[in-house]
């Protein structure tokens, strides 16, 4: 399935927004003012919006699938900000060398097959002296523990290369600086939780699918696991959530690739 099919199952709008807080944070502490950013894998725009509402000079929110850019640019009206939406793969995004001072992307390059290529392609588009920043979720965290209470019924799933600082600079250079990150994500229950994961996250949708008869079992595995780090309280039910950060700078005479 290509990633525009696959990423337009369920609605990522519903449930992207339970875990919005990452891209905001990341917009607010990087003194975005006066920078060119360009959003790879942006989804619905929450961290490109975020970019703009915090004066970028001018914000590029790229993703391959239409619908979710549809409901971007409906966002980024709402919100009184122009941002330019590319509907483009990020493994080959059609946008010149060294256009943005800042790459950015929250739980997106980070799905790509191919990480080199991302990255590549991620360094191509930045300056001299700009940065990249991305985000996954870790092993500690909240979906990392998901993924691994899952691990058994997904056998032929790759390992991913994002939840732990070792594997990440493995693949990014030794030079990444990987920050642990968490947010609190409150949902009204672990059940109600798990029904929005299971009706609107793609990856699970499709996972649970592909389990048929199975997914009972693992639902009740992933129901215990959610149960297991959040806690009740007058609000509803509260989730710490872990993730990581990670920042790559460009260098000054890093050669760019001819290509783009
Ligand atoms: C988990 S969502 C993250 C969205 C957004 N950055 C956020 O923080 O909510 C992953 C996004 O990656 C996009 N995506 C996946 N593969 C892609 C690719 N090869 N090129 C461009 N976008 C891709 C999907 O369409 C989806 O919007």
């Amino acid at each position: 399935m290509d990633p525009a099919e696959f990423w337009a199952t369920g609605d990522y709008a519903v449930v992207g927004d339970l875990w919005a807080q990452p891209g905001r944070d990341l917009a607010a502490s990087l003194s975005v003012e006066g920078r060119d950013v360009v959003d790879l894998a942006t989804g619905t725009g929450v961290t490109a919006i975020a970019a703009a509402a915090h004066g970028a000079r001018s914000v590029v929110g790229v993703d391959v699938t239409p619908e979710l850019l549809r409901e971007a640019t409906r966002r980024a009206d709402e919100a009184g900000v122009h941002i330019t939406w590319l509907t483009a793969d990020f493994l080959s995004v059609p946008l010149p060398n060294g256009c943005a001072d800042l790459v950015t992307s929250t739980f997106g390059i980070v799905f790509a097959a191919d990480p080199d290529t991302a990255l590549a392609e991620a360094r191509r588009l930045t300056r001299p002296g700009g940065q990249i920043v991305f985000t996954s979720w870790s092993a500690a965290g909240l979906f990392g523990k998901i993924r691994q209470a899952l691990a058994s019924f997904f056998p032929e799933a790759p390992a991913p290369w994002h939840e732990t600082a070792d594997d990440i600079r493995a693949v990014a250079g030794r030079d990444a600086q990987v920050t642990e990150e968490s947010f609190v994500m409150t949902v009204e229950s672990p059940e109600q939780f798990v029904s929005q994961l299971e009706q609107h996250s793609a990856p699970v949708v499709l996972g649970a699918a592909s389990l048929g008869p199975v997914w009972p079992q693992a639902r009740e595995r992933l129901l215990d696991t959610v149960r297991a780090v959040g806690d009740h309280t007058g609000d509803g039910f509260q989730l710490p959530v872990g993730y990581l950060r990670t920042t790559l700078t460009t260098t000054t005479d890093e050669p760019h690739p001819t290509t783009g």
